[in-house]
């Protein structure tokens, strides 16, 4: 495949932006791939390749690219104003819709990103419990600030820095770090840091060293625990709200988190978060409450439009067929792994997928580390050459959309077919 244009680009761009790129887990050697535009589940490079995508944005896609719907509305609000810097009705219509799918977000603030969710998330916490530690679990991802960029997954384990440069030990040491589905490591942790820890916060599903279930009961022992040493419990929905069932994560597995942070999805493919919880912890927020958050383009009528519409579209085609996609998707490529005779597990849950080039199953993060990363890269590029993108690393996930067909998934796994051949 052509990618002269991708490669003139990155000579410039590598000058005016570390690594050539506006967030780390874009870029790949020997140069990202530019893009140009993208449509439904295809994606179209500056150098004339057509892909199917399933990348999405890392994703916050879940119609595809520009869906109609979406892209008519938007035009509409943009002729009606991009912001105002006064709160809006669509703003309490967005509020309400998620409030009734997620019955634990009683109320509820919009930010502009996953990352300010989560930050003011854990403020909010400390701030209601008057408590200071948090536990995180190795290799969750909740955004890039100070307090969650201890032992990170996504980009910051893809490019070797799972501890960030410029984090204050002290900032760090607030941290407590466990293994995803090892309750008995929160359980002493808890127990360990009597009446200190304001919150648990965990994705329910992992999905930033690829995608990793709970084990059966780990959610809901994670409630029971926390409750019971009144310490929060933070469900970071971010990849899973919307994504997993429109009550994301929490009404798919039957568990109620305490504060909720929402983003991704939400928006319809523009820039959103949320946070939100029961009306006793959210009174806390500034200003009626002593917790400061503030956001210039917080709860913006163009995200907030882009938000109703795609919630709308997802009520109307249901999440039936994207699971039915996401199954199709998994059995396809466990076939694939039998056919070429290698011991790598697919792993994911609903329109969520990615296969671990391991032989061990993935339960947490020290099973994930045991995936050959390199080959993984080998194997992007192989299926990049043939027309299929997904994100660049061994540690993202797959995303599929209501946009991609049977026909879609079929010609995608052809090419893993051919890739799975050329890299082994
Ligand atoms: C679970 C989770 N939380 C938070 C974030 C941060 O969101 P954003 O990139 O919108 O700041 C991400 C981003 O990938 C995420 O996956």
């Amino acid at each position: 495949m052509n990618r002269i244009n991708s490669s003139k680009l990155y000579e410039k761009s590598k000058r005016l932006m570390p690594g050539g790129v506006s967030s780390p887990v874009r870029a790949f050697t020997p140069h990202p791939t530019f893009m140009e535009r993208a449509s439904g589940s295809r994606l179209y490079d500056v150098n004339g390749n057509e892909m199917i995508d399933y990348c999405m944005g890392f994703g916050p896609l879940i119609l595809g690219h520009s869906h109609p719907r979406v892209v008519n509305a938007l035009k509409e609000q943009l002729s009606n104003g991009s912001l105002f810097g006064s709160p809006t009705e669509l703003e309490v219509q967005l509020a309400e819709r998620v409030s009734n799918y997620f019955p634990s977000m009683e109320m509820m603030r919009f930010v502009s990103s996953g990352t300010e969710a989560t930050m003011h998330a854990i403020r909010l916490a400390r701030g209601f419990t008057g408590k200071k530690l948090i536990i995180k679990m190795i290799g969750g991802f909740h955004g890039a600030h100070d307090g969650v960029l201890v032992k990170a997954g996504s980009g910051a384990t893809t490019h070797s820095a799972p501890d960030s440069a410029g984090v204050p030990e002290e900032a760090a040491a607030n941290t407590l770090l466990v293994q995803y589905n090892d309750i008995d490591s929160v359980k002493s942790f808890l127990a360990a840091n009597k009446d200190q820890v304001a919150a648990v916060i965990v994705e329910p599903v992992l999905g930033n060293i690829g995608p990793v279930l709970p084990d059966d009961n780990y959610l809901r022992d994670l409630r029971e625990i926390t409750s019971k040493h009144d310490a929060l419990l933070i469900f970071d929905e971010v990849i899973t709200g919307f994504r997993l069932a429109m009550g994301g994560a929490q009404s798919r597995f039957g568990v109620e988190a305490d504060i909720t942070t929402l983003g991704k999805v939400l928006g319809g493919g523009l820039p959103i978060g949320a946070f939100g919880a029961r009306t006793e912890i959210m009174e806390k927020v500034s200003p009626i409450g002593p917790v400061y958050q503030a956001g210039t383009f917080a709860g913006n009528p163009i995200s907030m439009t882009a938000g109703i519409v795609t919630l709308d579209e997802l009520e109307r085609v249901g999440h039936d067929e994207l699971e039915r996609k996401g199954e199709m998707m998994r059995s396809l490529l466990t076939d694939l792994l039998k056919k070429h005779n290698l011991p790598y597990q697919v792993a994911g849950i609903g329109s969520m997928f990615q296969i671990f080039m391991t032989d061990h199953p993935v339960r947490d993060h020290k099973d994930a580390m045991t995936c050959d990363a390199k080959k993984f890269m080998k194997l992007f590029h192989a299926l990049q050459d043939r027309g299929v993108y997904i994100p660049p690393s061994q540690y993202e996930t797959c995303f599929i959309s209501t946009a991609h067909s049977d026909e879609d998934i079929r010609l995608t796994v052809d090419i893993y077919d051919e890739a799975l051949e050329a890299v082994h």
